[in-house]
C-alpha cells in the first residue's frame, strides 16, 4: 500500500496537540419584548449570550443532571403546560414526592425572590435546589460537574459560554440564562393591549371585574406579569402543613404566606396553589368568592365577594385570555 510519510507525520502531530479550546462566544442574546414589558435587569456576572442560553437549554433537558439519569428539569416543567406540570406533586427520581406543586417557569427574569416562599434570593442559584434535592434530582452538584466535564461536547459548550469548565457557578448560571429567555408576552390579552384583537363580551366583563375593587384580584396579581411578587396569605387553610414563608423567616406572621404567583398561562397550569390542592379554575374562583378561612395572617382583601355564577364565568373567561399559545410551541425552548 502506498502511503505518504508527510501526511503520517502531520497526523501524528495533530493527534498529539491538545484538544483545541473554543474561544468564548460573546454574541449577545436580546430578549424580544412588547412595549408593555420593561427590559429586565440581567446580572452583570451572567450577561445573556447565545452560547449561555444554548448551554442552559442543553442542561435543562439533560438526564445526567439526575442521580440515576432518569429525569430532567423538563420532567416537572413541561413546555406544553407553560413549563408547569399537571400533577399536584410531580415525582422526582425513584418516584419520590416533594411537597409543592411545580410552578410555571415564565417571565422568571422579573422575579425578585425565587421559590414559593422566597427562600432563594436569585434565579442564578435556584437550580442548586432541584439538582441536589433528595425528592427531585438528588445529585450533588459537584458530581454533576464531573459528569459534564467528562463529555467533550459539554466541555466545549462551557468554554464557549463562560471560558471555564462546568462548575456549580457555571451550571447554575447557564440554567439561569436559559430560563430568563422563557418570556411569555403574546397572550390574547397582550394582543388586546396592543390593539390587535378585542376581547369577547364575557372576557371583557371579566377583565373589568379582575381590575375592580369588587374582587381586588389585581391588587395582588397586578402589573404586566400579573404579580408584583408580593407575599401574602390568601386564606387557603386554618392550619398550614407547609409554613410557606415562615420556613424562611421563622416569623409567625409569615405562617401560610406565599409569593403571589403570576397568572400568565393560568388556564394551563392546573392544579393550583402551593400544594396543587385546587383542581381547576372554578375551584380557585369558588375559594375567593367564599373569602377563604379565618387564618390570623389572611390578608384583609380576601373577603366574601358575593359574585354571581355569571360573574365567576366572566372572570374565568378573562383568565383564559392570559394563555399564550405561541409560547407553548416556541422552537427556541425545545430540546
Ligand atoms: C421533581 C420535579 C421537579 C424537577 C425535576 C425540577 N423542578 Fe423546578 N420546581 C419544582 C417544584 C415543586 C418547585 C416549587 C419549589 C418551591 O417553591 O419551593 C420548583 C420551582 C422551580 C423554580 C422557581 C420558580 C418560581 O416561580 O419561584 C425554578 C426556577 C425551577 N424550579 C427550575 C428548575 C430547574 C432549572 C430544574 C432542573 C435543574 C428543575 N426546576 C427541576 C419541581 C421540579
Ligand atoms: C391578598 C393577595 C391576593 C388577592 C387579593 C388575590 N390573590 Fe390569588 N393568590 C395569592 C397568593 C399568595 C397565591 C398563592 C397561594 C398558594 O400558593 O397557596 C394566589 C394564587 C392564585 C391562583 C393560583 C395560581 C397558581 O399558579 O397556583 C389563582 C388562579 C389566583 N390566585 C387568582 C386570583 C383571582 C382571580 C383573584 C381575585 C378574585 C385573586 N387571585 C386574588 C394572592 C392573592
Amino acid at each position: 500500500m502506498r502511503y505518504c510519510p508527510f501526511l503520517l507525520l502531520l497526523l501524528f502531530f495533530a493527534s498529539c496537540e491538545k484538544e483545541p479550546v473554543s474561544p468564548v462566544d460573546t454574541t449577545p442574546y436580546v430578549l424580544e419584548l412588547p412595549p408593555h414589558f420593561p427590559y429586565p435587569d440581567i446580572p452583570e456576572d451572567n450577561e445573556l449570550t447565545e452560547a449561555r442560553v444554548a448551554l442552559g437549554k442543553m442542561l435543562f433537558f439533560e438526564p445526567a443532571m439526575s442521580v440515576d439519569s432518569s429525569i430532567t428539569c423538563g420532567a416537572c416543567h413541561k413546555q406544553s403546560l407553560a413549563f408547569a406540570d399537571d400533577l399536584p406533586i410531580s415525582p422526582g427520581v425513584r418516584g419520590r414526592l416533594g411537597f409543592r406543586n411545580s410552578p410555571t417557569l415564565v417571565n422568571l427574569a422579573y422575579l425578585t425572590k425565587v421559590n414559593k416562599d422566597g427562600g432563594v434570593p436569585k434565579l442564578d442559584i435556584q437550580a442548586l435546589v432541584p439538582i441536589e434535592d433528595h425528592a427531585e434530582m438528588d445529585l450533588p452538584i459537584l458530581h454533576a460537574a464531573e459528569r459534564l466535564n467528562a463529555d467533550p461536547e459539554y466541555v466545549d459548550a462551557f468554554q464557549r459560554a463562560y471560558g471555564e469548565l462546568a462548575s456549580p457557578f457555571t451550571i447554575t448560571r447557564a440554567l439561569g440564562a436559559f430560563q430568563r429567555t422563557l418570556i411569555s408576552a403574546n397572550s390574547t390579552y397582550d394582543q388586546y393591549l396592543m390593539g390587535e384583537v378585542s376581547l369577547n363580551a364575557a372576557a371583557e366583563r371579566g377583565r373589568q371585574l379582575f381590575f375592580s375593587d369588587a374582587t381586588n384580584c389585581s391588587s395582588c396579581h397586578g402589573g404586566f406579569n400579573f404579580t408584583e411578587n408580593g407575599f401574602f396569605n390568601n386564606g387557603l387553610y386554618e392550619t398550614y402543613e407547609d409554613w410557606g414563608r415562615r420556613r424562611v423567616t421563622g416569623l409567625p406572621e409569615d405562617d401560610g404566606v406565599f409569593r403571589v404567583p403570576t397568572l400568565r398561562n393560568i388556564a394551563l397550569t392546573a392544579p393550583y396553589m402551593h400544594d396543587g390542592s385546587l383542581p381547576d379554575l372554578q375551584a380557585v374562583l369558588e375559594h375567593y368568592n367564599t373569602g377563604g378561612t379565618t387564618h390570623p395572617n389572611k390578608d384583609n382583601r380576601i373577603q366574601p365577594l358575593h359574585l354571581s355564577t355569571e360573574q365567576m364565568a366572566d372572570l374565568e373567561a378573562f383568565l383564559h385570555t392570559l394563555t399564550d399559545t405561541s409560547f407553548l410551541t416556541d422552537q427556541r425552548f425545545k430540546p
